[in-house]
C-alpha cells in the first residue's frame, strides 16, 4: 500500500519507518521544514532505540519525507493522522487534528480513486466521527463512506520501546465507520505476526486508548498512594508491601510447572516519584474533562493527576527530612527524560523537582544519560544549576543525590560509591537500588534513612 502520515513526530516516523519495514511506500508530511530535512538526511528528529537504523535503510527508498501533503496523499490510497493532542489546560486541543484534516480534505478533491483516512492520533470518543469525518467531507466536497473511508488505529507504542512495540505489537485495534474502512485497515497490518486484532467502531477504537493509558496510570498513582502511607509506618518499606502484593496468583500466575510468572505491567505496581510522559498525564485529564462534559464525574482520575502531581514533592519532603534547610545545599538530580530509553522530557517530574530545588536555593548539579540540561529551553532561566559531565562527577561533592529516572546506568551507584571517601545521601525516586548497599539511603515509600554501616 502507499501511506500518507502526517505529523512526523514520535508516532507518526515511528509508524512510518515500521510500515515502510513492512514492505509499504510510505510519504512522511510535516509542516516543519527542518524536521522534515533532517529525516530526509536519515536523522531521527529524537532520540529512539532501533529508529535511526531503520530510518536510514528506508529513506529515499521506500520513504519519502516532504512538507508537500498534496503530492503525497495524490500518490497514496491510506492517510494516517499522526499530529499531536495536547491537553490545552481544561480539555483536548483538537486544532492540530481539524487543520491536518482540512488539509487533507482539500487534497482529497484533486484525487479520483476511494481513499481511507485514518485518525491515530489519541483522540476523545467522537472526534473521529463527529469532528475529522465532517471537515474531511466539507473540505473535499466529497462524501464519506462512498469517495473516501474513515478510520481510528489507536497506537500503543511505549517511547524508548516504540519501534519494537509497532513491529511486536500485543493488539491491534481496527475502528472505521464501515467495513470497507476496517477491511483496508486490517489488510495494512497483513505482514505482522498473527496477534489479537479488534475491529471496532471508531469510538470505541478511541476509547480503548484512553481506557488502557488510565488504566496503567491509576496503577502508578495507587502505588505511589500507598508508598506514601508507608513513609509514615516506621520500619515499613513499600517495597516489600508491594513486593508481597504482586505474589497474589491473580497478578503473577503459577504455571502448571511451578514456575511463576511476572508478568510485565507488574512494574506500574510500584511505586516511585510520578508518571510523565508525552501520554498518561494529558490523556487521564482529557478524559476526566470528557467526562465532566457529559455529566459523567470521573472521581478515581482527578485522584490519579492530583497524586501524580504532588508525588515529585515527595522527593522534596524526604531531602527535608534530613536536610531541612534547602538552602545553600549541593544537590545531584540523577535523570532528566521523563523514563528511560529517551531524550524526552514533557511531564518529566525531574521538572517540578529542579524548580522547586532552586526556587529553595540549592545548587544543583543534573545527570542524565541523553539528555543536557544546560541547553535545554525549560531550564534555561535557572542559574544555580550545572551539569555533570559523568555519573561519578554527579555523586561527588554534593549533599544528596535524587534519582528521577530508572536509567539502567544508575544501577553502577553502589559500585561508584565504594570508590569514594564520602557519600552524598542517595534518595531514590524510583526505588531501584539495593537499600543494604548504600550507606545513607532513603526512597520513596521508606520511614527512615537507611545505613547500611
Ligand atoms: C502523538 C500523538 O499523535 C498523540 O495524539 C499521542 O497521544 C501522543 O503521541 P507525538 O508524536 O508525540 O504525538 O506528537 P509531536 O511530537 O507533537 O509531533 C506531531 C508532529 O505533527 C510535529 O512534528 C508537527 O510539526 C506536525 N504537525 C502538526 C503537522 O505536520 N501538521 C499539523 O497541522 C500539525
Ligand atoms: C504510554 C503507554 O505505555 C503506551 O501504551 C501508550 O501508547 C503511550 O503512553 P509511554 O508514556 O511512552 O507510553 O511510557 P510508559 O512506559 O508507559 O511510562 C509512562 C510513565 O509512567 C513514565 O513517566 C514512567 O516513568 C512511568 N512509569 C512507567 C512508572 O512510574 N512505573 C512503571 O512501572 C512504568
Amino acid at each position: 500500500m502507499r501511506i500518507t502520515i502526517v505529523g512526523a513526530g514520535f508516532v507518526g516516523l515511528t509508524t512510518g519507518v515500521c510500515f515502510a519495514d513492512k514492505g509499504h511506500k510510505i510519504y512522511c508530511v510535516d509542516m516543519d521544514k527542518d524536521k522534515i530535512a533532517k529525516i530526509s538526511s536519515g536523522v531521527p528528529p529524537f532520540f529512539e532505540k532501533g529508529m535511526e537504523s531503520l530510518l536510514k535503510k528506508h529513506i529515499h527508498k521506500d520513504l519519502t519525507a516532504t512538507t508537500d501533503l498534496k503530492e503525497a496523499i495524490k500518490n497514496s490510497n491510506v492517510t494516517f493522522i499522526t499530529v499531536g493532542t495536547p491537553f490545552d489546560g481544561k480539555q483536548i486541543d483538537l486544532s492540530y487534528v481539524k487543520a491536518a484534516a482540512r488539509e487533507i480534505g482539500s487534497a482529497l478533491k484533486e484525487v479520483k480513486d476511494y481513499h481511507l483516512v485514518v485518525v491515530k492520533s489519541t483522540v476523545t470518543p467522537g472526534t473521529t466521527d463527529e469532528v475529522v469525518l465532517p471537515i474531511l467531507e466539507e473540505a473535499s466536497g466529497k462524501t464519506a463512506g462512498k469517495d473516501f473511508g474513515v478510520g481510528m488505529n489507536p497506537e500503543f507504542l511505549r517511547e524508548g520501546e516504540a519501534v519494537d512495540d509497532f513491529l511486536n505489537p500485543d493488539r491491534i485495534v481496527i475502528g472505521g465507520m464501515d467495513a470497507k474502512s476496517r477491511e483496508i485497515l486490517e489488510g495494512l497490518y497483513q505482514g505482522f505476526k498473527s496477534i489479537d486484532v479488534m475491529r471496532v467502531d471508531n469510538k470505541t477504537a478511541e476509547m480503548i486508548k484512553y481506557t488502557s493509558n488510565s488504566l496503567l496510570a491509576t496503577m502508578i498513582s495507587f502505588s505511589n498512594e500507598i508508598a506514601n502511607l508507608c513513609s509514615v509506618i516506621e520500619g515499613v518499606d513499600v517495597v516489600d508491601v508491594l513486593g508481597g502484593v504482586h505474589l497474589d496468583k491473580r497478578l503473577s500466575p503459577i504455571m502448571p510447572t511451578g514456575e511463576r510468572v511476572h508478568p510485565s505491567f507488574i512494574t506500574y505496581l510500584e511505586s516511585g516519584c510520578g508518571f510523565g510522559g508525552s501520554c498518561f498525564p494529558k490523556d487521564v485529564k482529557a478524559l476526566v474533562n470528557f467526562g465532566e462534559n457529559r455529566g459523567v464525574r470521573m472521581e478515581i482520575l482527578e485522584k490519579v493527576i492530583a497524586v501524580n502531581n504532588n508525588q515529585p514533592f515527595q522527593m522534596i519532603a524526604l531531602l527535608t527530612k534530613h536536610f531541612p534547610n534547602i538552602q545553600g545545599l549541593k544537590i545531584s538530580v540523577l535523570g532528566i527524560a521523563f523514563k528511560p530509553g529517551t531524550d524526552d522530557i514533557r511531564e518529566s517530574p525531574s521538572i517540578p523537582i529542579i524548580n522547586e530545588l532552586s526556587a529553595k536555593g540549592a545548587a544543583i548539579k543534573v545527570f542524565d544519560p541523553i539528555v543536557q540540561a544546560e541547553s535545554n529551553e525549560t531550564f534555561k532561566d535557572l542559574n544555580n544549576i550545572s551539569q555533570a559531565e559523568t555519573l561519578e562527577d554527579a555523586l561527588t561533592d554534593v549533599d544528596a543525590v535524587l534519582l528521577i529516572t530508572r536509567w539502567k546506568e544508575f544501577e553502577k551507584i553502589p559500585e561508584l560509591l565504594r570508590c569514594m571517601k564520602t557519600h552524598p545521601l542517595i534518595i531514590d525516586g524510583r526505588r531501584m537500588l539495593k537499600k543494604s548497599e548504600i550507606s545513607k539511603y532513603m526512597g520513596i515509600g521508606l520511614n527512615q534513612i537507611y545505613s547500611s554501616s
